[in-house]
């Protein structure tokens, strides 16, 4: 092919001479000082297989995994081009960059704080500053915004691919800011809200303080620990409840979907479960037939109660208040999941909870630990768990952090229970499967 192009741009030729061999000779000489052994119907063929991929990765429905291999390729294909695009960028723009981070942390709160995404989703064409404002101001009510100032924001976000300018001081959404539409099936709105917001910004400030006394940025804020301030203050209860609903709805499909033997249990045990939004995906996914318990403390049962009456699943699942620290009533599970747990509880503590457990269950009996673990993953999502365990540090009591996978295997081993095997899944999670030792 190199070489019939070659011949077109000779005297001889009879197509038309001019832009066309001006245009054919760079792409000639580019092609020619390839090594011989990459041919142009290789690089046409790549990016054939690259544009399928990307087509069929960007229109997969939200809520579908996509499948192992592509999820893979997909990525080692961005985590390369991030590593890369990292190193090619000149070394004072990264650290400028990050520097100013904060700002753009707070330019994705402030859209997701007075719901423009939502705005401009349900107006279903793209809006002005101006149009943006009035609807802002009708939604708020008490005090309008700063025209200026928001459009500035607008403005900026449209360089952060938050919102798309259409035309002249038009905003549509972009994909990124799809995810903060509340009707999104994985909206990411009110995550945002509570890790990008005020009591987050807050406490990270208190970081520098926290080097020198070891306390958490929340405590040095508040002057108590997030777990005793947060009965006291609905309004953040209600913004750390909604955060962390959307994180676990996030990664729930590809948990659910990705240990391969939840089939083959008979009654499955949420230690800690919450209101019981994980065990109710889990056996909405699979099957009402496996018997499901949630089990928390009796103020969390007490919440679950009307999230499972709301799905009409109140007899479906068994809802048991209790206590993990102290002793725990025979559940009679089979298989028993802690998900979210171990992460916040120092190594004395979490060995408690998991011989409490332990003297629950009988041989053959598994225990799934889901966490994030620190150390097996590749570069981006390495990136990703160190800033939640930078953000742990800055909400969490000291002892609060995620643990490697020889941790968390020593911690098992010291607890009585043998046989550890780590499946990862399509999110952030991994699972630990894990037998208890017979006493
Ligand atoms: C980080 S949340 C994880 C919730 C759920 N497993 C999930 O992944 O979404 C920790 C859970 O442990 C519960 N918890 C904390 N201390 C507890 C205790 N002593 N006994 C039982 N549950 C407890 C909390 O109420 C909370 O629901
Ligand atoms: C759980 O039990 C431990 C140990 O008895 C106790 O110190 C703690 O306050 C209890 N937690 C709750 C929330 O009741
Ligand atoms: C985290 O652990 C502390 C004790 O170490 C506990 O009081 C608190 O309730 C826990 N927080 C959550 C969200 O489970």
């Amino acid at each position: 092919m190199i070489a019939n192009g070659e011949a077109n741009t000779g005297a001889g030729s009879t197509i038309a001479p001019g832009r066309n061999q001006r245009s054919q000779k760079p792409l000639v000489q580019t092609l020619k000082s390839l090594p011989s052994r990459i041919r142009l119907v290789h690089v046409v063929v790549a990016i054939g297989v690259a544009s399928v991929f990307i087509a069929y990765v960007s229109v997969a429905p939200p809520t579908d995994l996509p499948n192992w291999p592509l999820y893979r390729l997909n990525s080692r294909v961005w985590q390369t081009f991030e590593h890369w695009g990292q190193h090619v960028k000149p070394h004072h723009v990264r650290i400028i960059t990050m520097a100013l981070q904060h700002i753009e942390s707070r330019a994705l709160y402030i859209l997701s704080y007075f719901e423009i995404p939502d705005i401009i989703n349900k107006a279903g064409e793209p809006l002005s500053c101006h149009e943006i404002k009035s609807r802002v101001d009708k939604k708020f009510g008490s005090e309008p915004v700063n025209l200026p100032f928001l459009c500035r924001v607008l403005h900026a976000a449209a360089h952060f691919d938050l919102l798309r300018e259409a035309g002249e001081d038009k905003y549509s959404l972009t994909p990124l800011s799809e995810y903060l539409v509340s009707s999104h099936p994985r909206s990411l709105k009110e995550f945002v809200k509570l890790y990008s917001g005020d009591e987050a910004l807050i406490v990270s400030t208190a970081l520098s303080r926290s080097m020198f006394s070891g306390l958490s940025g929340f405590k040095e804020t508040f002057r108590e620990e997030l777990a005793e301030y947060l009965p006291k203050d609905e309004q953040l209860r209600e913004i750390f409840s909604l955060g962390l609903t959307d994180f676990s709805r996030l990664h729930a499909p590809a948990i659910i979907a990705d240990y391969p033997s939840f089939s083959s249990c008979h009654h499955i045990c949420d230690i800690g479960g919450g209101v019981g939004s994980f065990i109710y995906d889990l056996l909405n996914y699979y099957s009402f037939d496996i018997k499901g318990t949630n089990f928390d403390l009796p103020h969390v049962i007490d919440t679950g109660r009307s999230f499972m009456a709301k799905r009409g699943a109140s007899n479906k699942i068994a809802l048991v208040p209790g206590n993990f620290t102290e002793k725990l009533p025979k559940f009679g599970c089979d298989c028993y999941i802690m998900k979210d747990i171990l992460q916040n509880w120092s190594d004395e503590d979490a060995a408690l909870i998991l011989r409490n457990l332990h003297s629950v269950m009988d041989s053959g009996h598994r225990l799934l630990l889901i966490e994030t673990i620190m150390h097996i993953g590749s570069y981006s999502e390495e990136r990703l768990k160190s800033l939640l365990d930078l953000t742990m540090m800055s909400f969490h009591p000291s002892h609060s952090r995620l643990r490697t996978e020889e941790e968390l295997f020593f911690l098992l081993q010291q607890s009585g229970y043998s046989d550890p095997q780590t499946y990862p899944t399509r999110a952030s999670y991994s699972i630990i499967e894990t037998f208890p030792i017979p006493s």
